[in-house]
């Protein structure tokens, strides 16, 4: 049985953790050859993705370890500049498989189409639009599209009056999107069924375009954070008052739930996805309440910390950008996720495992001291220190509290001339 729990993983050389990921994802030899390799997105390719294309641009690929969701092992590929956001999502992992890893829920992959219909007569535009609501459906789903074929396509739809300049019907079309990020496919639909709505309102139609508030996509999470694992009473004491602060205070809530979206995003990062659509999803969701934690934490009668994660995710697994960035196909297959619904339950677990190891940190040590280390690393390598030499540099610069790059040189210079 392959299991994500690995300890020492950070202590392996890049080409040792890659040929563990490879075992374990069952990577070919040319999949391990790519992702080493520095031009990851051929050129061709990139010029077809966007416009006026130079290049290509890369940032860290790292692999949170430890992840066991709905009783499944995933190594989670992480794509982000900022330091310590593995590490505490293994480490909030870590923590959560004490007592079974995660388990998680998915509402569906409805995604919501929007068309703004400008008319004097909101109330009637209402009526024919209900009146007419199969025929609408009907029309919606006669465009060509493999998503139709799989049985997804427009379900239902909704209509709102909305005060304005002027006033206006909104139609949101309720579509499922299937194994799709969905965009392109909805704002497809919006855009085929808008003449038909125009003549059955005798409004104007104006905006056709998805909404990413995608309030029927949902993706939640559970653990239970064993009390010892964490750190005793005290520290799971600590962390609901972290959360209390978020939940009271809207600056904390800001941070908190930033802090979310260092995992959530670089998993969709990593795996091709589209990573704004979801953070304005998460934060407009957040907002619909008055903007408060994505997060929710109580205690339970045991004493262990339990906590919930619960954000709108619109991620896909087929479509345009992934199939044309080679190493998001990779990162997918180490995850070994094969729908856009299991993407979204992992993502969900990847945000709480983070959101409570922030917690932890914050509430207890701070979490400077595990950014200082890494600072602290990469100013020892950029100095020239190799091998054993990077600890030791490290170590000294940690224990001085003095992290500098001139400090970091003298050490390194000290070293070498006693040897
Ligand atoms: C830093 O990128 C994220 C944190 O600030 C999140 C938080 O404060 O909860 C550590």
């Amino acid at each position: 049985m392959k299991t994500s729990r690995i300890s020492g993983f950070y202590k392996l050389t890049p080409k040792e953790r890659l040929k563990m990921v490879a075992e374990f994802a069952d990577l070919s030899d040319d999949e391990v050859e790519l992702i080493r390799k520095t031009a990851k997105i051929p050129l061709e390719v990139a010029d077809g993705m966007i416009e006026n294309v130079i290049g290509t641009f890369e940032l860290p690929l790292g692999i949170a370890t430890n992840f066991l969701i709905d009783g499944k092992d995933y190594l989670i590929p992480m794509v982000i500049e900022e330091p310590s956001v593995v590490a505490a999502a293994s480490n909030g992992a870590r923590i959560a498989r004490v007592k079974g890893g995660f388990t998680t829920h998915y509402t569906g992959s409805i995604m919501i189409g929007q068309i703004q219909v400008i008319t004097e007569n909101p109330h009637s535009a209402k009526f024919e639009v209900l009146r007419h609501k199969d025929e609408i459906i009907a029309k919606a789903n006669e465009i060509e599209s493999s998503i139709i074929k799989l049985g997804g396509g427009c379900k239902d739809l909704n209509v709102r009056i909305v005060e304005g300049r002027k006033p206006m019907l909104i139609v949101d079309l309720l579509i499922d999107v299937k194994d799709a990020m969905g965009a392109n496919f909805v704002n497809s639909v919006c855009e085929h069924v808008a003449p038909f709505i125009a003549k059955i309102t005798g409004g104007r139609v104006l905006l056709r375009i998805l909404s990413n508030l995608c309030i029927y996509r949902l993706a939640m999470a559970k653990a239970i954070f064993d009390k010892k694992a964490v750190g005793g009473e005290e520290v799971v004491e600590a962390i609901i008052d972290a959360y209390e602060f978020a939940k009271a205070d809207v600056f904390r809530c800001a941070t908190h739930n930033k802090g979310i979206m260092n995992g959530v995003c670089a998993v969709l990062i990593a795996t091709g996805n589209d990573f704004r659509a979801v953070e304005a999803g998460a934060h407009a969701y957040s907002a619909m309440r008055g903007y408060k934690p994505l997060t929710h934490y109580e205690i339970n009668e045991d004493g262990d910390l339990v906590g919930y994660i619960e954000l709108p995710v619109s991620v896909g697994t087929v479509g345009g950008s992934i199939k044309a960035n080679p190493l998001a196909r990779i990162c997918l297959k180490i995850l070994g996720v094969k729908t856009a619904e299991e993407l979204a339950r992992v993502i969900a677990a990847v945000g709480l495992a983070q959101n409570f190891a922030a917690l932890r940190a914050l509430a207890t040590e701070g979490i400077q001291r595990g950014h200082m280390e890494l600072h602290a690393r990469s100013l020892a390598l950029s100095v020239g220190a190799k091998g054993e030499e990077v600890d030791k540099v490290v170590e000294i610069m940690i224990k001085e509290g003095k992290i500098s790059m001139s400090r970091a040189k003298e050490i390194l210079e000290e070293l070498r001339a006693k040897t």
